[in-house]
């Protein structure tokens, strides 16, 4: 297909879930793996776009001599088993041309540095092209690489500001057996090029988390390379950062002869850790369990934590209000949280198995007034703390993201309305057998617990400054999930944290 009369009238037959890969052809086995992604959705259908797009080149770069290489092209999207290819000429793109079109601008935070500071105007031609082929293609999801991290991050942000309902995904970086990442522009290495370029790989995959970004500069000079620049940024805000941040891009830009290359390696201190904060009721554990579990990740509920305690308190027959009594119970409380096939988690006090009796009204009744002692809460954010220090975790609570996990990758802050909590409050009681209150009684106990939860002295439950507010009314569960690992994606790379199989 090249026109957009043919675009149109592949779509008119109908391919639902679509998924679109754009490409500026030159495809390579790191193409192959965004078709492959994008075509394992059983479901739905794929269209590869092949368009070298003259707005993102500068005035002196290879716009002329990019490789065009259509009948390979065709080929190699047919082997991946892609259901249509659209190679469209500048005129169906751009009518009336690329000087008389709207332009999209990129926001200056999101290309001062790395790629954005050396290419001037690059970001804003991609953003361009990449709103219009989404306009005439109008897929349900687009498939980016991660090698261009600073590329995806910006086309996420364009989604979310426009609100297009299209979900991103993003494919690892598929790299030659020595290591050098695949790209177009390969071809252009002469075989001695060939042979320098791949130190950019080998320098970047050496780096540790405390090394220091001169020497990196220092060693791809040594090894024979034109550093355009070696920077490192939070891979979401593409800011500068140094070891505060767990996980860190380290991107680089080199010249080998007149090649430019790009790579870059995730550094990290730890495995990922998200915090998942908000009101009771929000729906927070069943969506935190899903999503962990999507992600390969351990659930901690730190609402399960709280109400063993207060469960210990009722069967020991003490007053929630009574610190002093409270603190002497948690000398000899040990609880054991397991995960459970399937993501479930059992909950153990004492070895006795409370899963279900923390779950009681009565327990849901009190478990306000008993986490708000000082005691309870130290203990056991002390407790959470210790088992999330090597990360690989998501924890679910008031006040993981301000308390606990200050340095969380990505904090969410789930909520929904109070009527709407009732909502749901009501149908789990009913499905587990519990009479539910009358609505109005529901909400009025909803109110009287986010009072409590919002004012209590110690940790009260805040929404940290850094966390994304997520209201879920309106939402399935599945939506849910799916913008949470869209979060998490924009953060932590497929390639730092891989999704697990299956
Ligand atoms: O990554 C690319 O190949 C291009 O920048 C894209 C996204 C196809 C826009 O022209």
């Amino acid at each position: 297909m090249q026109t957009a009369k043919d675009l149109h009238s592949w779509l008119a037959e109908g391919h639902a879930p679509l998924s679109l890969v754009p490409t500026m052809g030159g495809l390579h086995e790191g193409h192959v793996r965004l078709m492959r992604l994008a075509t394992s959705n059983s479901d739905g259908s794929t269209v590869v776009s092949l368009f070298v797009n003259p707005l993102q080149f500068g005035p002196s770069e290879d716009y002329d001599r990019y490789p065009r290489c259509l009948q390979e092209d065709l080929a190699l999207a047919a082997s991946a088993g892609v259901d249509a290819v659209w190679a469209p000429d500048i005129s169906e793109v751009f009518p009336g041309g690329p000087e008389h079109c709207f332009r999209l601008q990129v926001p200056a935070f999101l290309q001062s540095h790395l790629c954005g500071r050396m290419r001037p105007g690059h970001f804003d031609g991609v953003a361009t092209v990449v709103a219009r082929l989404l306009a005439l293609v109008q897929p349900d999801r687009l498939i980016l690489g991660e090698k261009d991290w600073q590329q995806l991050t910006i086309l996420r942000r364009l989604v979310a500001d426009l609100n297009l309902p299209i979900t991103l995904l993003g494919v690892p970086t598929v790299r030659e057996a020595d290591g050098l990442a695949m790209s177009s522009r390969n071809q252009y290495l002469s075989p001695e090029d060939r042979e320098r370029a791949v130190a950019l790989p080998r320098v970047l995959q050496a780096v540790r988390f405390e090394d220091d970004v001169t020497d990196v500069r220092q060693a791809l000079i040594t090894a024979g390379l034109e550093v355009e620049y070696v920077e490192r940024v939070a891979p979401a805000s593409l800011q500068p950062c140094g070891q505060e941040t767990a996980i860190s891009l380290l991107a680089a830009a080199v010249r080998c002869g007149s090649t430019r290359l790009i790579d870059h390696v995730f550094l990290m201190s730890r495995a990922p850790l998200v915090a998942i904060d908000g009101p009771a009721g929000a729906g927070k554990s069943t969506v935190t369990r899903a999503f962990a579990e999507r992600l390969g990740l351990t659930y901690l509920d730190t609402g399960a934590m709280y109400r063993s305690v207060t469960w210990l308190v009722q069967q020991r027959k003490l007053d929630p209000a009574d610190a002093v009594a409270i603190e002497s119970l948690l000398i000899d409380f040990k609880l054991d949280l397991r995960s459970l096939p399937g993501g479930g988690q059992q909950v153990l006090v004492n070895g006795e198995d409370v899963s279900s009796a923390i779950r009681s009204p009565e327990v849901t009744a009190s478990v306000s007034a008993v986490a708000a002692h000082r005691c309870v809460r130290q203990a056991l954010t002390a407790q959470q703390k210790a088992m999330g220090a090597k990360g690989g975790l998501v924890a679910e609570g008031r006040d993981i993201g301000t308390a606990v996990f200050p340095d969380a990758d990505l904090k969410v802050f789930l909520t929904a309305t109070v009527s709407e909590r009732a909502r749901r409050r009501a149908l789990d009681l009913e499905q587990r057998g519990f009479e539910p209150p009358n609505r109005q009684e529901l909400e009025t106990q909803i109110a009287e617990r986010d009072r409590m939860d919002s004012s209590r002295e110690e940790a009260p439950l805040v929404q940290a400054s850094d966390a994304l507010e997520l209201v879920t009314d309106g939402m399935t569960i599945d939506a849910v999930i799916d913008e949470l690992v869209g979060l998490f994606r924009a953060r932590v790379a497929e390639e730092a944290w891989p999704t697990p199989e299956g």
